[in-house]
Parts: C-alpha cells; structure tokens; sequence
C-alpha cells in the first residue's frame, strides 16, 4: 500500500500542473449538475471547511468566496500544494494546508470542522475504512461530509463497434495501474490505458457498497446520494464516441456521483 501511494505521489507531483483548476467546485465531476443546480453545501458563512485532495486549491477558493472562515486542506502532492499556496495566496487567502495522504492524520484537530468535501479525490485512498474514519474524526458531531469520485459503472462499461458494453467486472476490486500522459482532463481516459509512456497511478475499483457500508462504520448517516448526468447533456443529440468520459455513455448512466453525509455521533 505504502508502495501505491509513493508511486501516485511522484505521479500527481508531475502531472500536477496539467490539473490546475480542474474538477473544483462548483463542478462535482463530468457532465454532472454542479453544486449551482444541486446546493448540497450547507451555508459557508463562519464555517470551518477541510478539503481531502485539494489539489491546486480551487475549491477551496470557492469555499473562501462563499464565505468560510477557515480554509483547510490535505493533498499527497507536494507540487499540488505549492500551485495551492501560490492560487489561494494570490487570492487573499492564508489556508492551512497539510502534505499528507488522507490516509494518516498529519496533526489535523478532531470534532473541529462544519464541513469536510472532496471533489474527485477520495477514490486515490488505498484504505476506504480508514480515510472515511480519519475523515468522521475531524468532523463536529452533525458535521457534514460531501463527496464525488466516477459512478462504479465507469469501470465496467467499454465502448466496441459503436456500442457501449458491459464487458468488466462490478466486483472487481484488484488495485490497477495505468499511464497518464501530461495534458488537461478529468481522471482515467481510455487513452490512458497505454502501457508504453506516461506516469503510473494505481487506483482501487469500488462499489457502491463499500463506499456507503465504510460510510456508516464511520459514524455517518447519508442524506443524499446523487446520481444524475446534466440535464444539458440529457437534452441534447451526442454522436457516439469511445472516449473514457462520453456524452453517449452519461446519457445512459451517471459518469460520477456525488455523497452528502453526517456525522452522527
Ligand atoms: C483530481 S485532483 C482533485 C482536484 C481538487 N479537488 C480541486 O478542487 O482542484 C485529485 C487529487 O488527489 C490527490 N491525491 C491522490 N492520492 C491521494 C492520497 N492518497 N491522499 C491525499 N491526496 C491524494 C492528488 O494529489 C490530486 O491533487
């Protein structure tokens, strides 16, 4: 596992700049309604909000924008933070930013934070249990966790003859590396498939399940789990394409989804 998160690190540390500004609030992930449309975020005014995977620290502008009071955040990638710093800096803000992966507490308070969000990063952990625990702990009791990563169809359904088929597996849970060249898009594509050139990640396969089960061992109650693709897209005619995030696939099922839980207890 240690040897997955060194090798994604030196990854995300190379490919960091090709992310700035990609996938960030109020965008949730692909052809998804945003946060406009879906307003799962809770006022901002005077909240403490953490982002697990803040990336180049667009998000967390957001946050800061919409009122937050503190602006916290935790990335694996150090070239991510360093584009974080200078992004929120830039912008009037002083986040307290942590270099760590979601995995470990690097010093983050307990029963601290409002609000707790990832947008496209919690899907990196190698220890679903762990993160979402971590997570609970940093959280108020009736604190709030939002979350978006690919809907678990995206993993088992290709593209062969102009059709979309199911041709994976939904149970399988192997870690998988694959090669992802320097240019500007969301996550996996099927290009990236490449074994030849590109820098390796490794990401685990889940279900839904084991996202919501882990959830509730940690303590959370889900209020909504969001599967929806955009209703531009629904609206419109899409020619049919092979790429990993397709109009003619989010016509058919969601691309991402997006969770909002509370902490309980
Ligand atoms: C798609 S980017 C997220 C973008 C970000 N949410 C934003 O608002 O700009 C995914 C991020 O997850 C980070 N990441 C990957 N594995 C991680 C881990 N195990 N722990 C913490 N962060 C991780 C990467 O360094 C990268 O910055």
């Amino acid at each position: 596992m240690n040897d997955i998160i060194a090798q994604n690190k030196a990854s995300w540390d190379a490919i960091a700049d090709s992310f700035f500004g990609v996938t960030a609030l109020p965008t949730y992930g692909c052809l998804c309604p945003t946060e406009d449309e879906l307003h799962l975020f809770p006022q901002l005014q005077d909240k403490k909000v953490l982002d697990i995977g803040c990336g180049s620290g667009h998000s967390l502008k957001w946050c800061g924008d919409h009122g937050a009071s503190e602006l916290w955040g935790l990335d694996l990638s150090t070239k991510q933070l360093e584009n974080a710093t200078g992004f929120l800096s830039a912008n009037g803000y002083t986040p307290k930013l942590y270099n760590s992966p979601m995995e470990q507490n690097p010093g983050l308070p307990q029963d601290y934070f409002n609000i707790v969000y990832s947008i496209y990063a919690i899907g990196w952990t190698v220890d679903i249990q762990t993160t979402f625990n971590l997570i609970s702990s940093y959280l108020k009791k009736d604190g709030i966790f939002i979350f978006s990563w690919d809907h678990p169809f995206m993993h088992c359904i290709d593209t062969a003859d102009e059709q979309l088929v199911f041709s994976g597996s939904y149970y399988e849970n192997e870690p998988f590396m694959f090669k992802k060249n320097i240019e500007k898009s969301a996550n996996r594509s099927n290009a990236d498939h490449s074994k030849e050139s590109g820098h390796p990640l490794t990401l685990y396969n889940r279900r839904l399940s084991d996202y919501i089960n882990a959830l509730a061992r940690a303590n959370f109650m889900i209020e909504q789990l969001i599967e929806e693709t955009d209703s531009e897209t629904l609206a419109r005619e899409c020619e049919f394409s092979s790429s990993y995030y397709a109009a003619c696939k989010a016509k058919k099922f969601p691309l991402s989804f997006v969770i909002k839980a509370r902490k309980i207890m």
